[in-house]
């Protein structure tokens, strides 16, 4: 029989969502385990010997870890349902049999690179700030931003209070009434790149997500996904960050 684990481990290695969220789920009351609901954080269970709920469903351990590149069009959300009925990104995953969700966020008017897995230790490897994962954005913005405001992002700038890490930016394109700027950050604060534009007096007209860490985009027609395997996982991470392929 396997060890215990704490409940937000296992309902992360079980693919629900990265532990940081599984923690959510369980405070918000979705999740019994053995017919009781468990808000505490600290609750250890063995799987095959108790029975794991999350929203009324058992939760089996998952047998094969999946990754997955989406180039997500316009128009659509990276939360897994929606109460307003607008199309949701894992609609776009004909033919994915395990259960995905989106590591992190993009905005309904956000194109571009998303990743999406079952593999809840990893979604909390590349969230989490510690290990840094860059992501680069093209970001079309209103007017031309000066040389100056350009550095004041880079070197960082307060949002909400607090300074935001240092970034890198450079002008793409100039056109007459905009300049398509490429940024790349190591955050991932609810819109923050057009928070930090809009900062300087920028406001954002389109946002894309080029490339996460050294995965980029190449070869993804907008709408269509891939599946990734250990060299592309290995990009993700551009230093110092070992990550261990598990299905290997
Ligand atoms: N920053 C934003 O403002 N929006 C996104 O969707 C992603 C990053």
């Amino acid at each position: 029989m396997a060890s215990p684990l704490r409940l937000q481990k296992f309902l992360s290695r079980s693919g629900i969502a990265s532990r940081r969220k599984a923690e959510e789920y369980i405070a918000q009351g979705r999740v019994k385990v053995d017919g009781k609901v468990i808000t505490s954080m600290g609750e250890q269970v063995t799987p095959g010997k108790q029975k794991i709920y999350f929203d009324g469903k058992e939760v089996v351990a998952v047998e094969r870890f999946i990754y997955i590149l989406l180039n997500k069009p316009k128009g659509y959300v990276t939360t897994l349902s929606d109460p307003q009925g607008r199309p949701i990104v894992t609609s776009l995953l004909s033919g994915i049999q395990e259960r995905v969700y989106p590591v992190g966020r993009l905005d309904l008017d956000t194109e571009g690179a998303l990743l999406l897995t079952n593999d809840g230790d990893l979604a909390q490897a590349i969230l989490h700030p510690s290990h840094e994962v860059t992501k680069t954005y093209e970001a079309e913005v209103k007017g031309h931003p000066s040389p100056g405001s350009i550095s004041r992002l880079e070197k960082g700038i307060l949002l909400e209070k607090k300074k935001t890490a240092p970034a890198r930016i450079r002008v793409k394109r100039r056109g007459k009434k905009t300049t398509v700027m490429i940024i790349t950050i190591h955050e991932g604060r609810k819109r923050q790149v057009k928070k930090m534009f809009q900062a300087i007096g920028h406001p954002v007209t389109s946002l894309k997500r080029l490339a996460y860490g050294k995965l980029t985009l190449e070869g993804l027609a907008l709408g269509k996904y891939k599946i990734l395997h250990q060299n592309d996982l290995k990009k993700i991470f551009s230093h110092n960050f070992l990550y261990k392929q598990k299905n290997s």
